[in-house]
Order: C-alpha cells, then sequence, then structure tokens
C-alpha cells in the first residue's frame, strides 16, 4: 500500500532538515516554483484533495475562490486540532514538520501569499518548539524567506500559538484570535477568502490538507486520485482510540472500509469484548450502531448512512458502557466551549449538560427525551458558527440509537451501570 505521509516518521531525524532532503524533500517545492499558479491548483483539484479539518471541501476549488485582485493574501494553517478523538495533526507536527513546511511553501507559491500563519493548539508546546526549530531551518536554506530559491517568490511563515480554546479550531474564531481579538467565530458572508486574516484575503487549511501537497506535486494529481475512491483522493490518517487491541494513528486509503479499520488494522475489540458503538468521526459526528459500520470510510459514504468522517478520530465503545454518561462527558465539554455569543448555543449547551447529567443521576423527568430533541431544533441551523451542531448531533443520534437506555434511566431513576456523572465545570 502506497504511504503519502508517514513512511519516514518512524526515523526520528526526519524532523531534521538534512535527513528530510536526503529521502527527497523540498524536491516538490523546487518543481513548483517552476509551475504555475493555475497548474499547481488544477494538480490539486484533480487529486481530490478533500479538506482534512473536518468538513472535507475540496482543497483546489476553495484555493480558487480568492478574489483576482493585486491585494496581499495570507494562508493559514489550522493546527488547532480541538476535536476531541483527533489526534492526527500532532503527529505530523512532530514526525515530518517539514513535510508541513514544503505543503505550505507549495500551496503560498500558488495562492501568491507572502504572509503565512501556523495557529496552533496552545497545548502543543512540543510541536511548536519541533515547528519552530523546522521553520529556523528552512529559512536557513532558502525554503522560506526572500526570494526563494532564486525564484523571485517571498514568504514568511509564523507560529502563532493559541490558549486552548475549542471553538477557535473554528476558521473565522481562528482569525479573530490570530488578530489578537477575543476568539469568537464570525457571521459569514464575508467568507475569509475575501476578507479574512487582517482585512484580507485569506485561505484556511488543515495541516494534514497542506502537508499531503508536497506528494501531489511530485506524483500528479491524478495519482494521488487513484489512491482513495471516487472523490476522495489519496489517503488519511486515522486517529483510533477507546476499547481496541492497538489504537493509534494508522494511515490507510480513503474510503478503507470502517469495520476492517476496527477489527483488522486495530485488532478488534480489546479483550475479546463486543462492540457497542462508534463515533466515527471525532466527538461531533452522529454516533453509528455496530450494525453500520461495514461501510466505506469516506465522506459521501459516510453521509449515506447519516454520519460523517469529520476529522479522522474513530472512537470505539465496547459493550458494558454507559451510552448517558458517554453524552453526559461529551456535553459537558460543549457546554464549557461555547463561545456564548449566540443564545440558542450559549443556553443549549448548558440544557444539555444539565438534563443529560440529571438523567445519568437518576433525577430524569420523563419529559426529558423530548425535551433534548427539542433543544437539538431550536439549535441547529441556528447560530453563527456550527458549534451548536456539533453538540446537537451527538445528542440527536444518541437519543435515537440508544433511546431504550435512555429511558431506562429515566424509568428506574439510577445508571443501570452503577455510574455517577460528575460535570468538572459545574
Ligand atoms: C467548532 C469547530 C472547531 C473546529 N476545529 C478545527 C480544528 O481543530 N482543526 C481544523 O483543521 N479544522 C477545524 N474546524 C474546521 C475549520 O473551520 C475549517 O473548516 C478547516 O480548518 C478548513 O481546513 P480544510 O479545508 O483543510 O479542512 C473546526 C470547525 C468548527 C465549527
Ligand atoms: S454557535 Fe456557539 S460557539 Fe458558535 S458562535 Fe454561537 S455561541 Fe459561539
Amino acid at each position: 500500500m502506497e504511504l503519502v505521509l508517514t513512511t519516514h516518521f518512524g526515523n526520528d531525524q526526519y524532523r531534521t532538515i538534512g535527513t528530510y532532503q536526503e529521502l527527497g524533500g523540498y524536491v516538490a517545492l523546487k518543481k513548483a516554483l517552476g509551475m504555475t499558479s493555475d497548474a499547481i491548483i488544477d494538480e490539486v483539484k484533480k487529486a481530490s484533495l478533500r479538506g482534512r479539518g473536518g468538513a472535507g471541501f475540496p482543497a483546489g476549488i476553495k484555493w480558487g475562490f480568492l478574489p483576482k485582485n493585486d491585494r496581499p493574501r495570507v494562508l493559514v494553517i489550522n493546527a488547532d486540532e480541538g476535536e476531541p478523538g483527533t489526534f492526527k495533526d500532532r503527529l505530523i507536527m512532530s514526525r515530518g514538520p517539514h513535510l508541513l513546511i514544503e505543503g505550505i511553501a507549495i500551496a503560498a507559491f500558488a495562492l501568491n501569499a507572502h504572509m503565512s500563519y501556523i495557529y496552533i493548539r496552545g497545548e502543543f508546546v512540543k510541536e511548536a518548539n519541533i515547528l519552530n526549530e523546522a521553520i529556523d531551518e528552512a529559512y536557513a536554506k532558502g525554503f522560506l524567506g526572500k526570494n526563494i530559491l532564486g525564484s523571485g517568490f517571498d514568504l514568511d511563515l509564523t507560529v502563532h500559538r493559541g490558549a486552548g480554546a475549542y471553538v477557535c479550531g473554528e476558521e473565522t474564531s481562528l482569525i479573530n484570535s490570530l488578530e489578537g481579538k477575543r476568539g469568537w467565530p464570525r457571521l459569514k458572508p464575508p467568507f475569509p477568502a475575501v476578507v479574512g486574516a487582517f482585512g484580507l484575503p485569506t485561505i484556511v487549511n488543515n495541516v494534514e490538507t497542506l502537508a499531503d501537497v508536497p506528494w501531489i506535486i511530485t506524483n500528479g494529481g491524478e495519482k494521488f486520485a487513484s489512491l482513495g475512491s471516487e472523490k476522495n483522493g489519496g489517503t488519511r490518517l486515522i486517529g483510533v482510540s477507546g476499547w481496541v487491541e492497538k489504537p493509534g494513528v494508522y494511515e490507510l486509503p480513503c474510503g478503507t472500509n470502517l469495520k476492517d479499520i476496527i477489527y483488522k488494522h486495530c485488532g478488534g475489540i480489546k479483550n475479546g469484548k463486543a462492540l457497542k458503538a462508534v463515533i466515527p468521526g471525532g466527538s461531533s459526528t452522529p454516533v453509528l450502531r455496530p450494525e453500520e459500520i461495514d461501510v466505506a470510510y469516506d465522506i459521501e459514504s459516510m453521509a449515506k448512512i447519516g454520519s460523517a468522517s469529520g476529522s479522522g478520530g474513530v472512537i470505539v465503545i465496547p459493550e458494558g458502557t454507559c451510552m448517558v454518561r458517554i453524552l453526559g462527558v461529551l456535553m459537558n465539554f460543549y457546554a464549557h466551549e461555547s463561545c456564548g455569543q449566540c443564545t440558542p448555543c450559549r443556553e443549549g449547551t448548558g440544557w444539555f449538560k444539565t438534563i443529560v447529567s440529571r438523567i445519568e443521576n437518576g433525577k430524569g423527568k420523563p419529559g426529558d427525551i423530548d425535551l433534548l430533541l427539542d433543544l437539538c431544533d431550536n439549535m441547529m441551523g441556528r447560530t453563527v458558527c456550527p458549534l451548536s451542531e456539533a453538540a446537537g448531533m451527538p445528542v440527536k443520534s444518541f437519543l435515537t440509537k440508544f433511546r431504550d437506555e435512555f429511558e431506562q434511566h429515566i424509568r428506574d431513576q439510577k445508571c443501570p451501570y452503577g455510574n455517577k456523572f460528575q460535570s468538572a465545570h459545574a
């Protein structure tokens, strides 16, 4: 199986520029500097490279949204990686920082952007240090800075650390935070491609999306597309956590069967237990029952079954786990992370937390399930950013697919698993 990103991740020296170059690094940048912008963007379009940050928007099409004017452009890299269950960008930044830097340089050249910022999650101190060292090396070798490799193209790249807010992974909130403002989302339109960072046209892309770009330039968009499934080119880094024998980050072709990811690649459910549920693409994505996981792990196939591959974080839940408690833990998170700007999200996420925790603690009321579903309807599609949907989707899917467990908690006025859910932020 052909790997795009992780071939050399086992080599500790791969993060140094010397080893990276010995193994073929920065050759794609040299090639790209001899191409036109349009030719690079065409190659990325042919690759069917879908954004790896969660929404899966085609990267080449997004790059085409920049207005055709002389205003300076900005390229922002989303390294916030805040979605619970997701831990793959961290691997790229710590094991292959130059892959990302090379991808950024190629993308910036194609977009004619001379300013670029990596917005990295505040907790990733080690990764920020590795990136800064790698950026210094790239400047010293002429891959960043003025007149890159004699091409006449200039690019400055800066690492900006966030302060640990999930909502700052949303692109407009990220831009506000980058500008030194309060990190809450902006109303769209205008979209960042038109008015983004510092009022300038801006493209925001995920770390993995850009790290794929050198391979695409070296090997061609069509080759990349052929590695994956229809409309989903290439491979993906899939982070599998929870109750499996071999949790970790796996690089697999887009469209790999989800059941195979869990049973073949990750060795199946730990200690031979039965599978109870899978959260397939980070905590915001609708939960699946075991009979639903025989599905291609790509954007269209997952959408067909009413869920999503999201940010590539698969959470595996075994038999014997209380689904009410799991939902309670998730709702605690969303209530804490709502920025509070929109009433439906600020109030709704707080009520999600309160109601789910009272059901878990044996104090649920007969109308609570309907109340939760009603809250979902009043929150989804009515707010500035999709965080309220990110909270509503798990609620709706847990209630639909595990309703009997919620009913049992309310009927018996206790958790059948003997759990006590204690909210860390109550
Ligand atoms: C609440 C929220 C949190 C998000 N967090 C992240 C994140 O941590 N990393 C990320 O790449 N995208 C995140 N996104 C998606 C970004 O808004 C944006 O779509 C993405 O960075 C675009 O990059 P891509 O097209 O390469 O995927 C988040 C979105 C929302 C609504
Ligand atoms: S939906 Fe929630 S997180 Fe998003 S802007 Fe509104 S209040 Fe803030």
